[in-house]
């Protein structure tokens, strides 16, 4: 929790947990050099991209030289421009899914908003055709999903690697069927543009190109997801924040900053130490892990004034919630673009939102704070 981040970071920012050989960093600036510094804290082979995943191969999972092939080759085709592009039909689906509950007077907004909505977004991004929702569905939410969630928790390590893996490989099949038929006959989508990306004669291969799909489906559903169910947290939890939205759009941009600072959807990343480090006064021996919390850095009162306070004219707000350095969140401006275009079409639309009195949220908390069941009342 924030408390215990606030004690680590005056107490011990760089922190060895000996029994799983893990070195924990709070501090903001720490945390900055952690990850500028790639020679010795390397992606590769860290936690959650290991055995038994496509994603071990794709741009988060990989050091430079080859991290910097994949990372241009993927920027040719997922510019701002394209993702501005996207803006009409991200309208479309926010509108849709709102049209939807409008009438209702309530819903719940991460069954109803959240999750669908980047996970539409995706589909749309990628070209997914529009009948294939439901299998994109059942993949995004597999990725984190109520029901699906709770099977896994009953289900020992060898029977959730087994359902990963045959999920990845129906994904993987699923991808390679439909790049196959864009190169056949390419579309105005990022899998087209993603099969033509070029740079000095080299392409992306099919594996590269098929893992990155599954990648995006990953890094775009559930962080997108926490942020818009977040930002719905701060706008009931403060009523007057929700009406002076409404007056004054213009405080939307740096509200949503600091909801991603003040709640951020991704809290850690991980690194290994590829040869012996100095940090902090001390030595990370090589193959360590490291955790970095993203979460912590955006609390230090060095880089923030009043760090607990949620101020949504915070300026400046360099939060680390999207990463720093080469592995700098490539989906950044899709998700601030996805927030700035939905976030105000709720305020306007949906009037007087707030929690259902006496329902607890629930929150999945352990080492991250994720809200699973946000019930809302409005008036339409
Ligand atoms: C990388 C957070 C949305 C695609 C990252 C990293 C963070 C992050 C912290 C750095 C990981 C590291 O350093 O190891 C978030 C948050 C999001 C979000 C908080 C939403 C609020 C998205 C979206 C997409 C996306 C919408 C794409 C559709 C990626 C990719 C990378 C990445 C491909 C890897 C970049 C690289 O390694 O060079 N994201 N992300 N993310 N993100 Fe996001």
């Amino acid at each position: 929790s924030f408390q215990w981040f606030d004690a680590m970071r005056r107490s011990q920012p760089v922190y060895h947990e000996e029994q799983s050989n893990t070195w924990h960093i709070f501090g903001y600036d720490d945390i900055r050099q952690v990850l500028t510094d790639t020679v010795h804290f390397s992606s590769e082979n860290v936690p959650g991209f290991s055995e038994g995943t496509f994603l071990k191969g794709t741009v988060v999972a990989k050091d430079p030289p080859y991290h910097r092939k994949l990372r241009n080759l993927v920027n040719q085709a997922f510019t701002p421009r394209a993702v501005n592009h996207l803006s009409g039909r991200v309208t479309e689906i926010a509108q849709g899914l709102l049209d939807d509950v409008r009438a209702n007077g309530k819903m719940d907004v991460v069954k109803d908003i959240a999750f669908p909505f980047p996970a539409k977004v995706i589909a749309e991004l990628l070209g997914v055709p529009a009948n294939d929702w439901d299998i994109f569905r059942r993949w995004a939410g597999a990725e984190d999903g109520g029901e699906q969630q709770q099977q896994r928790q009953q289900s020992s390590p060898e029977q959730m690697m087994k359902a990963r893996q045959t999920m990845e490989s129906q994904m993987y099949d699923y991808f390679s069927r439909l790049l196959d038929e864009r190169r056949r006959s390419p579309r105005e989508d990022l899998i087209s543009s993603l099969s033509v990306a070029e740079i000095d004669g080299e392409r992306l291969n099919e594996n590269e190109l098929v893992s990155f799909c599954i990648l995006l489906l990953a890094a775009g559903q559930e962080t997108t997801k926490n942020l818009i169910a977040n930002a719905l947290y701060c706008f009931t939890e403060d009523l007057d924040l929700q009406q002076r939205l409404r007056q004054d759009p213009a405080l939307m941009p740096s509200t949503i900053e600091e909801v991603l600072r003040y709640l951020p959807p991704v809290w850690f990343t991980f690194r290994r130490t590829a040869s012996d480090a100095e940090f902090g006064g001390q030595t990370i021996p090589a193959n360590s892990i490291v955790l970095v919390w993203n979460a912590s850095g955006n609390r230090d009162p060095e880089q923030f004034p009043n760090p607990d306070h949620f101020d949504a004219r915070r300026e400046p707000n360099r939060h680390l919630t999207f990463g720093h350095g080469i592995h700098f969140c490539i989906g950044a401006p899709l998700a601030r673009l996805e927030a700035r275009i939905l976030l105000p079409m709720m305020l306007e639309q949906l009037k007087d939102i707030r929690r259902v009195p006496d329902v607890p949220i629930v929150v999945r908390a352990g080492i991250v704070y994720v809200i699973q069941s946000l019930p809302i009342t409005f008036t339409a």
